[in-house]
């Protein structure tokens, strides 16, 4: 690949890590994390290979909604530190090479933000027109309530006034009105506030709410999220913009800017993420074959970004009723499982009961399908939830550091799994000792990742496997290959694959030491009870002299 285009379009095979600064690692004893934690940590994250961090709110706010209601763009919530502590972390990111994306929470505030108690205080005053306030809303649709367990409408009385005010999400978090072009420079200010601090982008949050709750007010929403763009990219050229987009792949490649590239440059691939997960239950690989036939091809210098888990619900509301009912029965069953009807609040790991190898079989795939990867903390050592924490917190729990939770010294400030998750169980710094954990298998998948930007950047075909439980691609760019196999059912299979242009060359593992010829222009693979590799095909003449040496035993 040309250095040109991977160190420039950095995000295109980045490995984006997102944790919340609030319970990766307490600094100061108090039992809430901190930027100072966090920064003691950056070794930790080099050492695994990630090349960007997501961070999640960490501004001030009354914290109703963990963070995602603001009530001051501009600065650090105190329970995490000061602006100081902010900078040094990210001088301390940028030394170790790890850039560093926020979450852009501009949908709404909190009801507590002083825009909106000035917009409450009366229908005349300056920043009325900052919300969306009406006299008589619509009827809700039921669809459009997001948190079906705690609000019935997305409009709110405000009794002073007589008028309603929109909110998309709870009713403490009032929807800013982006019709209004003063909203839209302040959200321009804010961006290029954080930049000017070193960040190289953000996470933006519920994106298709930000631009379409503004009805015919705004001539061309999406014109609102080029200009954005547009803005950011004046600032910094290589800064990325990251849409939470929920949609069918033919709504959401708008959000891409259709094929022009010029509104996110990266959006989340919800749909894959839900097949993914019908594809497990199954212990087949039709779903995520389906997934690459039916993805629009990102335009140019734009990415899919790949995930399981994230830190909300898991949701499922792009499958089917039955669909849904699958996973549910395979990774859900109970109800205290299940969240908003739609979603599971469990992580990967409690899901597959920590099987270690269906665990590893389900990050190589991920980090195998064309995009950008992005992990949630804690996943690279196979933590589980707790859910004796409400709601979509169950999987917000602390960082497990060492046996003894390491996360504070106070009592921590969300409980910490048990049992097999316990901390005694499931911890960095055993693992760290242990040649065989997940997290030394997690860094080498990292490392792997990053030697194969054919991965993320090639062409891809899906293989025909003859088997209903493998699946294989493979990806080709600029004359390399690399092939992936997986199995996702717990019965070993043997298949053969047709490898079309590569007859002769020899095929390395690169997860296990290990090295096959292609012969008549197929080869033979056995795979073990979900097995995963990634296969380097090379002409016999290129391999390395071990490598060839070990071919001609
Ligand atoms: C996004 C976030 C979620 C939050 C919601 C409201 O969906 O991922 O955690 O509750 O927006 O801000």
């Amino acid at each position: 690949m040309r250095l040109t285009y991977t160190s420039d379009l950095w995000y295109k095979n980045a490995v984006i890590y997102c944790l919340d600064v609030e319970t990766y690692k307490d600094g100061n004893g108090d039992g809430v994390g901190d930027f100072r934690g966090l920064t003691q940590q950056i070794d930790y994250l080099h050492s695994l290979g990630i090349t960007c961090l997501w961070l999640m709110p960490f501004f001030p706010t009354p914290n109703k909604d963990d963070g995602y209601d603001i009530t001051d763009f501009y600065s650090i919530d105190p329970r995490l530190g000061t602006l100081g502590d902010f900078v040094e972390f990210m001088r301390t990111a940028k030394d170790r090479g790890i850039r560093v994306i926020a979450d852009l929470v501009v949908n709404h505030t909190s009801d507590q933000h002083p825009w909106f108690k000035e917009s409450r205080s009366s229908k005349d005053s300056p920043l009325r027109d900052w919300y969306v306030w009406s006299d008589k809303p619509e009827p809700d649709d039921p669809s459009q309530i997001v948190f079906p367990d705690k609000e019935n409408s997305i409009w709110q009385l405000d009794k002073k006034t007589g008028q309603y005010y929109l909110h998309s999400f709870y009713r403490h978090q009032p929807d800013l009105n982006v019709a209004n072009p003063e909203v839209r420079d302040e959200i321009a200010r804010v961006l290029g506030f954080w930049m000017e601090l070193g960040l190289s982008g953000f996470r933006v949050d519920a994106v298709p709410f930000l631009i379409e709750n503004v009805g015919d007010k705004l001539p061309d929403p999406h014109a609102f999220l080029a200009d954005l763009r547009a803005f950011m990219s004046r600032r910094e050229g290589g800064a990325v913009l990251l849409g939470e987009v929920n949609m069918p792949y033919k709504d959401l490649v708008s959000y891409f800017g259709d094929g022009n590239g010029d509104q996110l440059t990266m959006c989340f691939d919800f749909i894959g993420m839900q097949r993914a997960w019908l594809a497990f239950a199954r212990s087949e690989a039709g779903p995520i074959s389906q997934t690459l036939g039916d993805r629009p091809k990102p335009p140019k210098d734009c990415q899919w970004a790949t995930f399981l888990r994230n830190h909300d619900e898991l949701t499922l509301d792009k499958l089917t009723d039955e669909e849904r009912q699958e996973v549910f029965d395979a990774f859900g069953p109970d109800k205290d499982m299940q969240i908003y009807g739609r979603g599971l609040r469990r992580r990967l790991p409690a899901m597959f009961g920590g099987d270690l190898r269906r665990i590893k079989m389900a990050y190589s795939l991920l980090f195998s399908m064309p995009g950008t990867p992005v992990i949630f903390y804690g996943e690279e050592i196979g933590m589980g939830d707790n859910l004796d924490e409400e709601g979509r917190m169950a999987v917000r729990t602390p960082m497990q550091w060492s046996q003894s939770g390491g996360f504070s010294d106070a009592p921590p400030v969300r409980g910490i799994p048990g049992g097999s998750f316990a901390p005694e169980r499931v911890n960095v710094a055993d693992q760290k000792r242990d040649p065989d954990s997940l997290l030394r298998w997690f860094q080498l998948l990292i490392e792997r990742y990053r030697e194969c930007p054919e991965l993320a950047w090639g062409d891809n075909t899906v293989l025909e496997t003859g088997h209903p439980s493998v699946f294989a691609h493979r990806c080709d760019a600029d004359g390399a290959t690399v092939v992936a196999v997986h199995n996702l059912s717990d019965i070993a299979a043997e298949i053969d694959l047709a490898l079309e242009g590569l007859d002769g060359c020899v095929l390395t593992d690169l997860l296990a030491d290990e090295t096959m010829e292609v012969a008549d222009g197929t080869v033979r693979l056995p795979m073990s009870p979900h097995g995963c590799r990634w296969l380097r095909a090379a002409p016999r003449g290129d391999m390395p002299p071990e490598d060839a040496s070990i071919i001609a035993h």
